[in-house]
């Protein structure tokens, strides 16, 4: 089912709802932040050339992306495990469709790593064609909504959105950046056959970081050392991370985030919705979206303790 069918069927979702043209761009059936991307520029990513070595890790926003960038940064470079080179993960995995800063994409050596948040569909038509390897990680929604609902009021192109009702409504609408979670999701996911594809939870990475390093150095045919493996896990942790100034997205200009404000690293936790969604709010998004889950492999999303 469409966002806009969803919407329809659960009435309170109003029309004051809409989000700020000032924010929000549409372009192609999704939302884009009006700051940073032009519908010109997402149209030229069609033509963008694929190669079988590239590497893009694609997420729907805060669902772990900093996190995988920074493991495939460890995992491909000796120098970034080593501590040896000194080179922040947003050029190290850039940024397909907002090149944050401003590298060469087409002509960087390979084998090249991306990361993008753009649905199956808007991607490179060389991706869509079985060309490159795609890892798709995938969490919990309410952990992303709250995530975005922090993310939002530091992050310079995103409308702050104060309360989390308004949000959740958004959210659910998709009328938030990158439009309707579960579309992105099942867009995914059901459009598999045309990647070359792995899947990744945020919850699996949580619960065993290194068997999930693992997954990614398989499908990838990198072999590590133990040695090796030991490091990466070591370094892709929450706290590690965190101090690692390759890693912590503090890199960012002041143009693009206010750092007084938050910061990418703030939890790293799964669950941490239970603290701030209501039970009212929580049943709210159980009626929008556990239906519609049902035909994805991703019930796990929905509850940390059932089995990943
Ligand atoms: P929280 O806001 O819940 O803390 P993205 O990179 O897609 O924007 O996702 C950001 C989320 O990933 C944030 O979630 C952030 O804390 C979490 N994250 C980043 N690195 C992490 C790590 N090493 N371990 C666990 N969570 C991490």
């Amino acid at each position: 089912m469409s966002s806009r069918n969803r919407a329809q069927k659960i009435p309170y979702i109003q029309d004051k709802m809409e989000p700020s043209e000032e924010y929000l761009i549409k372009h192609r059936g999704c939302y884009f932040a009006t700051k940073l991307i032009t519908p010109e520029g997402i149209d030229s990513l069609e033509e963008f050339e694929i190669r079988d070595s590239d590497v893009f890790l694609a997420t729907y926003p805060k669902s772990g992306t900093v996190w995988t960038q920074n493991i495939l940064s460890l995992i491909f470079y000796e120098g970034h495990r080593n501590g040896t080179e000194d080179i922040v993960i947003m050029d190290r995995v850039p940024w397909l469709e907002y090149n944050v800063n401003n590298l060469d994409l087409a002509n960087l050596s390979s084998p090249r790593l991306f990361f993008t948040h753009l649905p199956y569909y808007l991607v490179p038509r060389g991706l869509r064609n079985r060309r490159g390897k795609v890892i798709y990680v995938a969490r919990n929604p309410k952990d992303v909504m709250v995530s975005y609902f922090y993310f939002s009021k530091f992050m310079i192109a995103l409308e702050t959105i104060p309360d989390l009702n308004t949000l959740m409504e958004r959210f659910l609408s998709g009328k938030v950046v990158y439009s309707s979670w579960l579309d992105h999701v099942r867009g995914w996911y059901t459009h598999r056959e045309d990647f070359n594809i792995l899947f990744l939870t945020f919850e699996e990475m949580k619960k065993d970081l290194r068997s999930a390093v693992l997954k990614i150095c398989n499908f990838l045919g990198k072999r590590l050392s133990e040695k090796e493996l030991d490091s990466v896990v070591e370094q892709a942790t929450f706290e590690n991370m965190k101090r690692d100034p390759r890693a912590n997205y503090e890199f960012l200009p002041d143009t693009l985030v206010e750092k007084s404000k938050g910061q990418f690293l703030r939890k790293g936790t799964v669950g941490d919705w239970k603290k701030i969604m209501t039970v009212a709010q929580s049943e709210r998004f159980d009626m929008a979206l556990k239906e519609e889950m049902k035909d994805l492999p991703f019930n796990c999303l929905w509850d940390s303790n059932e089995e990943l």
